[in-house]
């Protein structure tokens, strides 16, 4: 989280947002595409392949949700979608920077991939199984709403080889999850639960949101004995961000009202006696934002992956991808994207950037910051910089301010590091990146 509007002030305000990245999106461009279509036209580097597949439907648009989605679906959409996206996959599968690496790992995000039917989904898989396949992919994520859940559609996904789920459970408060717009309900979550239970999926994870309109801190900690007594795999806690393009945003601009979202200490709190929680029963913190059950089970690919600069794949409408070194995101506008790969059959390429070599240093540092320390051999081999002494104001004034502790071989962030690195990192980011809008 980043405190964008005003450095000095604990509210959650419109233009806060994750980092996820670097170089910030903003300042990737159009006119840096032939970079992309070279790597991608290039035999590969040594590096872990990941594919990403956006769906980007959903029931019901959440006020707080600032991805790219469609809540008006008809089915000639949705096939039109799937038709789009298996072409996609035939055109990146010929691409030279495949090479002959398999898929480490997979992942369908969105929106909302358990929008699909089952009958839906096996088709999408048939297509895409004509170019590539998953079958020596370590992890293959599927994200769902639970209110989307069926069984038959459960069997369906483990059948494709779906190892991990995640639920976007959010809250257990019906009340709260009805006025945050959410299309579910509770129930549909214990309903969901019972099938995943007796089909059995290696990993079962569920996101939790701190500072959902409306929380009280007697609703959080049922929220969090509830969450606990699912016991599943893994769980993630975002911070609520208010993010310009969210419902909420547009009502507080438009119509000048206070942040509905408590305050940033607030929001913290509630994460720190959630860790203290789950720590209890048996759980360890992974990063700032996840505490696992069983950290040899639990490896999450897709994440250390990618914060350790693997290739990956980008499919589907606004997604964003890495290749060769490379920052690329596909169009972002329906017509575009399905009438580049329908009519034109050509990736729906959006916008890119090359990162220099700090940038990719720093890229990975301020990401893999957020698993709470930073190894300095690890850059130290990698980029040949001592990131202890590259950044050692840095380091010291966070330090100085109770952030992280240093050592000569490590960095760890101290549990009030953890509850607030994103603000941390842009202290990282190259003079022309500070203070610039992120998106
Ligand atoms: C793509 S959704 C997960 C799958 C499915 N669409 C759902 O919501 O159930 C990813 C997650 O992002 C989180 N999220 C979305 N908007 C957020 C916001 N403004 N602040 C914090 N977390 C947010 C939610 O926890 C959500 O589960
Ligand atoms: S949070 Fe999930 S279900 Fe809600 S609008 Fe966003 S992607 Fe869709």
């Amino acid at each position: 989280m980043v405190e964008q509007m005003s450095s000095t002030s604990t509210k959650t305000e419109v233009g806060s947002y994750f980092i996820s990245n670097y170089p910030p999106f903003s300042q990737w461009r159009k006119e840096l595409l032939p970079e992309v279509e070279r790597a991608l036209a290039s035999p590969p580097q040594d590096v872990p392949l990941g594919l990403y597949l956006h769906i980007p439907f959903c029931r019901k648009r959440c006020k707080f949700c600032y991805f790219k989605v469609f809540t008006d679906n008809k089915a000639s959409d949705i096939e039109q979608y799937v038709q789009a996206l298996a072409k996609e996959i035939e055109l990146v599968s010929r691409q030279p920077v495949m090479g002959q690496r398999p898929f480490r790992f997979v992942y369908f995000g969105g929106g909302t991939p358990s929008f699909l039917s089952p009958r839906q989904l096996t088709a999408l898989v048939e297509r895409l199984r004509a170019n590539i396949n998953w079958d020596l992919a370590e992890e293959v994520t599927f994200e769902c709403e639970p209110g989307t859940l069926r069984e038959a559609k459960l069997r369906t996904l483990k059948e494709l080889g779906v190892t991990r789920l995640s639920l976007g459970v959010e809250s257990f408060s019906d009340a709260i999850l009805e006025a945050n717009g959410r299309a579910h309900l509770a129930p549909e979550v214990f309903r969901a639960w019972e099938w995943i239970q007796a089909i059995g999926f290696p990993n079962v994870n569920i996101d939790l949101i701190a500072g959902m309109v409306g929380e009280t801190w007697d609703n959080w900690r049922d929220t969090i004995r509830q969450a606990i007594e699912l016991s599943p795999d893994s769980v993630t806690i975002y911070q609520m961000e208010l993010p310009f393009n969210t419902v909420y945003s547009q009502d507080i601009l438009g119509n000048k009202i206070e942040t509905p979202v408590a305050e940033w200490p607030m929001k913290r709190a509630w994460v720190d006696y959630a860790f203290d929680e789950f720590l209890s029963a048996g759980y360890q913190i992974s990063s700032a934002y996840t505490v696992v059950k069983d950290s040899a089970k639990v490896n999450f690919s897709y994440r250390d992956n990618l914060w350790q600069g693997s290739d990956l794949l980008a499919t589907g409408i606004a997604s964003f991808g890495h290749v060769s070194g490379v920052h690329y995101q596909n169009k972002a506008e329906w017509d575009q994207y399905i009438g580049d790969l329908i009519q034109h059959e050509r990736l729906p390429l959006g916008r890119a950037l090359v990162p220099t070599p700090l940038q990719r240093l720093i890229r990975e540092m301020i990401l893999q910051l957020k698993k709470g320390y930073l190894h300095v051999a690890y850059f130290q081999e990698k980029f040949g910089v001592n990131i202890l002494e590259q950044w050692s104001e840095e380091w010291q004034a966070h330090a100085a301010a109770g952030m992280l502790v240093t050592e000569p071989d490590e960095i760890r962030l101290t549990r009030q590091g953890l509850l607030e690195v994103d603000g941390l990192l842009p202290a990282f980011f190259e003079p022309e990146h500070r203070g610039i809008r992120y998106t």
